[in-house]
């Protein structure tokens, strides 16, 4: 008997639910054409159920997740509930339990798309980001003292740990040598005042360069200028790997430059456990139940989700017929509303175009 995928499904608030649709749409018809089965399971997580039930994120639920072969989230955030609460409750806690270590972001700029780059096109932006998913000051180590106060002190510390980074060195390293594109991995930091944190980094990166990837160039970059660079010369970048919070902000950026949050998906990855893929967009309420949010982003994060599962011909298969769709002409912007096409017409159009 053939191997059942089993996919949990998280649609999660807002345009989350439309979105994923699609997702789940082209693969589908990836699997009809390729023999595959998918069994997706659906749960209701997200500000309506928090709303109506006081539950965010049950233990019992959590568990269920490590049975499965992969998670496909749409959105989370809804505007009724203060924000925080379902980030944290959900999603940072699916990364911390699931230990899902890495955040992956492939950033590629798609022929049609529209860069805010002035003379850049797809021949210039085609780079991945390695994100340290588990450590750094995500942690929520610190706290408050004579809170509310006058005199009230606030301490955030950033916690870092050889195992940690050497796990996400390991897997950049391996993504690096895979793409087999400039064999080129830089890390991202800030050596110059973050002393004690990025001299850990910067020692275990450079060790295990010489040790065991004497093929890949090692480049280093502080974070401030990563961003400069990003816009200046995006085509100097190969593969980046940095910390939790830099990986945060330089993928906002990067989702800018590769057409916007419509096109950009990550996956929230354990290498030797169960990952998590989504869209990079938020929960979009002002065009919710619309059928107009793009879900290029969600259709690509199901792509890198194929991928993970091993399944790399189809996830091929899924970007080939997206660029097929974009280099048509047919969806006019990665912006909702602006595309010329409804969001379940965008789904149509690469389901039938695989
Ligand atoms: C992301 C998001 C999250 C983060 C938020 C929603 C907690 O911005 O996945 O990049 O900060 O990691
Ligand atoms: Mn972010």
């Amino acid at each position: 008997m053939s191997k059942i995928y089993k996919i949990a499904l998280l649609p999660g608030d807002g345009t989350g639910p439309e979105v994923l649709n699609e997702g789940v749409k082209v693969i589908e018809a990836v699997a009809a054409k390729s023999n595959l089965k998918f069994d997706f399971v659906n749960y209701d997580l997200g500000g309506e159920r928090y709303k109506k039930t006081g539950e965010v994120l049950p233990d019992s639920v959590v568990e269920e997740f490590k049975k499965f072969d992969a998670m496909f989230l749409g959105a989370i955030g809804h505007p009724d509930v203060k924000p925080g609460i379902l980030e944290k409750g959900i999603l940072l806690r699916l990364r911390f339990e699931l230990d899902q270590y890495i955040n992956l972001r492939p950033v590629k700029l798609y022929p049609n798309v529209e860069c805010p780059l002035k003379g850049k096109g797809p021949e210039h932006i085609d780079f991945v980001v390695v994100r340290e998913n588990t450590e750094g000051l995500y942690v929520g180590a610190g706290g408050n003292v004579r809170k509310n106060t006058p005199n009230e002190v606030a301490v955030q510390e950033s916690i870092n740990t050889r195992f940690g980074i050497d796990r996400c060195l390991k897997y950049a390293f391996e993504v690096t040598k895979k793409r087999n594109k400039d064999n080129k991995l830089t890390l991202c930091g800030k050596t110059n005042v973050l002393t004690y944190a990025f001299d850990l980094w910067e020692r275990a990166f450079r060790e295990m360069g010489a040790k065991q990837y004497s093929n890949i160039k090692l480049d280093y970059a502080h974070v401030d200028a990563t961003c400069m660079w990003m816009i200046k010369n995006p085509e100097w970048f190969d593969v980046i790997v940095t910390d939790n919070l830099f990986g945060d902000i330089i993928t906002d950026l990067a989702a800018m430059i590769q057409g916007g949050m419509g096109i950009a998906s990550g996956g929230n990855i354990n290498p030797e456990g169960v990952s998590m893929f989504e869209p990079m967009g938020g929960s979009a309420p002002k065009y919710t139940g619309q059928n107009i949010i793009n879900p290029l982003a969600a259709i690509m994060a199901g792509a890198m989700m194929l991928d993970t599962l091993g399944l790399s011909k189809e996830a091929k298969m899924i970007e080939d017929s997206v660029v097929k769709a974009l280099a048509s002409g047919k969806i006019k912007s990665m912006a909702a509303g602006k595309m010329g096409l409804s969001t379940t017409q965008v789904g149509d159009l690469i389901a039938n175009n695989l």
